[in-house]
């Protein structure tokens, strides 16, 4: 059997220009563009690539972007004085504080003190019970990427189980609410599971999303089964060089599976594509201009 390859690529572009095509009417009713603020502390390059990529797509969409780089050694108490300032801000719709921080910071201090309505990574302690509750908040965008991916593929995901593989506060533990709300049967798995394989055999939905390379395999999965891999891990490709992998070894998951996302170009390109629909829906929500639920 070959699984269908999930496009996110394609699937994300698709959104963005969704977004892009909303942001017009934004502008007439407003009198504004939406705004996304990225703030990064320190010089980590990975965190400077993302949001770099981050202020691009967001301009690209027709949004303001506006970036605070600050050094390494920035105090706390000065990044808390950043974000009060952001939360005032009136062109401001959406807050991202790109972690890691540096270790002197207290990353959960400097979540708490983003405005929650404006918190689009979705971190706050708010919008983490919002989204257990089912009220209306902002929900973390790799998850609602991964979320936005089953639905196209399965459309209603009801009485479907799901194994999620993980149990981080940004993806494993929302990603399990979002399968929740849509009745799936849910199981968290991490490192102390017992008998993760058989476990794992069990899901419809199977999403993996715990940093190890290549660890998901063939008999690992249900015949048919959607699989959505959240790992990106960089490996030796053998040749001197080195190479991107999921969580999920994806030739041995083509043969088994019925849909799996690749790495690259599966679940990654949907976490800023989510990113800039988060903003514009907090921009419309802000302002008071009606977004029909559905819209995007
Ligand atoms: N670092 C890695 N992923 C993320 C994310 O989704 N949001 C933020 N703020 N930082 C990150």
């Amino acid at each position: 059997m070959s699984a269908a390859i999930i496009d996110g690529k394609a699937f994300a572009a698709g959104l963005r220009e969704k977004v892009a095509g909303l942001v017009p009417a934004f502008e007439a009713a407003a009198g504004r563009k939406p705004g996304l603020a990225v703030v990064i502390v320190g010089e980590d390059p990975a965190s400077q690539v993302y949001v770099r990529s981050k202020g691009k797509a967001t301009e690209a969409s027709g949004m303001a972007s506006f970036t605070h780089k600050l050094p390494a050694e920035t105090s706390e108490e000065a990044l808390l004085d950043l974000v009060r300032q952001l939360n005032a801000d009136g062109a401001v719709d959406g807050i991202l504080v790109q972690l890691p921080l540096p270790r002197h910071i207290n990353e959960q201090r400097v979540i708490a003190t983003i405005d929650p309505d404006k918190d689009v990574d979705g971190f706050h302690v708010v919008n983490v019970g919002r989204l257990a509750t089912g009220l209306n908040g902002f929900v973390p965008c790799t998850p609602l990427g991964c979320l936005m991916l089953l639905e196209d593929r399965l459309g209603d995901l009801s009485g479907l189980n799901a194994v999620v593989i993980g149990r981080s506060n940004i993806v494993g533990k929302p990603m399990a609410q979002l399968l929740l709300s849509k009745s799936c049967t849910v199981t968290i798995a991490h490192s102390r599971t017992k008998d993760l394989p058989a476990l794992c055999r069990t899901a419809d939905i199977l999403v993996a999303a715990v940093g190890r390379p290549e660890m998901v395999k063939r008999d690992w999965i249900k015949p048919g089964a959607t699989v959505i891999d959240v790992g990106i891990n960089r490996i030796d490709n053998g040749e001197g060089g080195t190479k991107l992998v999921g969580d999920v070894d994806f030739a041995e998951a083509s043969e088994a599976a019925g849909a799996v996302t690749p790495v690259p170009g599966g679940v990654g390109p949907m976490t800023i594509a989510v990113l800039l629909r988060n903003t514009l829906v907090s921009a419309y929500r802000r302002a008071g201009v009606p977004l029909d639920k559905g819209t995007i």
